[in-house]
C-alpha cells in the first residue's frame, strides 16, 4: 500500500486546495463588502404628494422650527408635543445641505392658519408653520404637535422642501398605523406610497413627560 505524508495525500491536498480558494474568493468578497460600506446606500426618492389647498396665503412672521410657541405670546400650543427630525438625502445618500424644510399642519382643533380656513376653533398658540434648514450632515428637525386628524383625512404633517429656493419635494407624511387607502390622497397614490411615508412615533421622556418622537429622511431625486 503507497503512503503519503498526511500534507500530500491526494484527497487532503484536494479539501486544502478547496479552502484555500475559498478565502481567497472570500477576501476579495469582504473587501467589497467594506468598500460598499463606507459609500453612503442609494434609494429611491421620497414619494410626492399633494400641496393641498392649506400651504399659506402668507408666511407668518415667526416662521421658525417650534411650532409650539408663537413669539410674542406667554402660551404654547395645545396637543401633545412631538420632537420630529430626521436627515434630507440624494439618491446616492449624500446629504442635502442648507435646503429648507418647511412644516405645516392644522392646530389641535383641526384648523389651518394662515390658509384663510375658517369656521373652526383656532389655537392662537399654535404657529401652524415652520422652518428648519438643514446642517452639514443634511439634518432637520422640529418641535410641533401631534398631527390630528380633521375633515375625514387622518392626522398627517405636510412638507416643502426647497433647494435655492426652488421646490423640490412636496409631501406628506403619515402616522403609522392611522392612515390606509380609504384616504382619497393615498387612494390616489402609487401602490407603497403609504409604506414610504409613515412615521412610527415612540415616546420621548427624556426630551419632556407625555412627548412624543419620530425620525424620517427625505430622500430628493
Ligand atoms: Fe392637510
Amino acid at each position: 500500500m503507497r503512503r503519503f505524508p498526511i500534507a500530500n495525500h491526494p484527497d487532503l491536498r484536494r479539501r486544502l486546495l478547496l479552502q484555500c480558494g475559498s478565502t481567497l474568493i472570500a477576501l476579495p468578497t469582504l473587501a467589497a463588502r467594506a468598500a460598499e460600506a463606507a459609500v453612503p446606500a442609494a434609494s429611491a426618492p421620497t414619494p410626492a404628494q399633494t400641496e393641498g389647498p392649506f400651504y399659506p396665503r402668507v408666511l407668518p412672521a415667526d416662521r421658525d422650527a417650534d411650532l409650539t410657541q408663537v413669539v410674542g405670546r406667554s402660551g404654547s400650543a395645545r396637543g401633545t408635543r412631538l420632537y420630529l427630525s430626521g436627515r434630507v438625502l440624494g439618491v446616492d445618500g449624500t446629504p442635502a445641505q442648507r435646503v429648507a424644510v418647511e412644516l405645516w399642519q392644522c392646530d389641535v382643533h383641526g384648523r389651518y392658519h394662515h390658509a384663510g380656513d375658517e369656521g373652526l376653533p383656532r389655537d392662537d398658540d399654535f404657529q401652524g408653520f415652520g422652518i428648519s434648514a438643514t446642517d452639514a450632515d443634511g439634518r432637520f428637525a422640529f418641535k410641533t404637535i401631534r398631527p390630528v386628524p380633521y375633515g375625514g383625512r387622518p392626522p398627517h404633517l405636510h412638507f416643502r422642501i426647497t433647494r435655492g429656493g426652488q421646490a423640490a419635494l412636496t409631501t406628506q407624511l403619515y402616522v403609522a398605523g392611522e392612515a390606509s387607502d380609504r384616504d382619497a390622497v393615498i387612494a390616489a397614490s402609487p401602490s407603497g406610497t403609504l409604506a414610504r411615508l409613515s412615521i412610527r412615533l415612540t415616546p420621548a421622556p427624556e426630551r419632556e413627560a407625555g412627548a412624543l418622537k419620530a425620525n424620517y429622511d427625505f430622500v430628493l431625486r
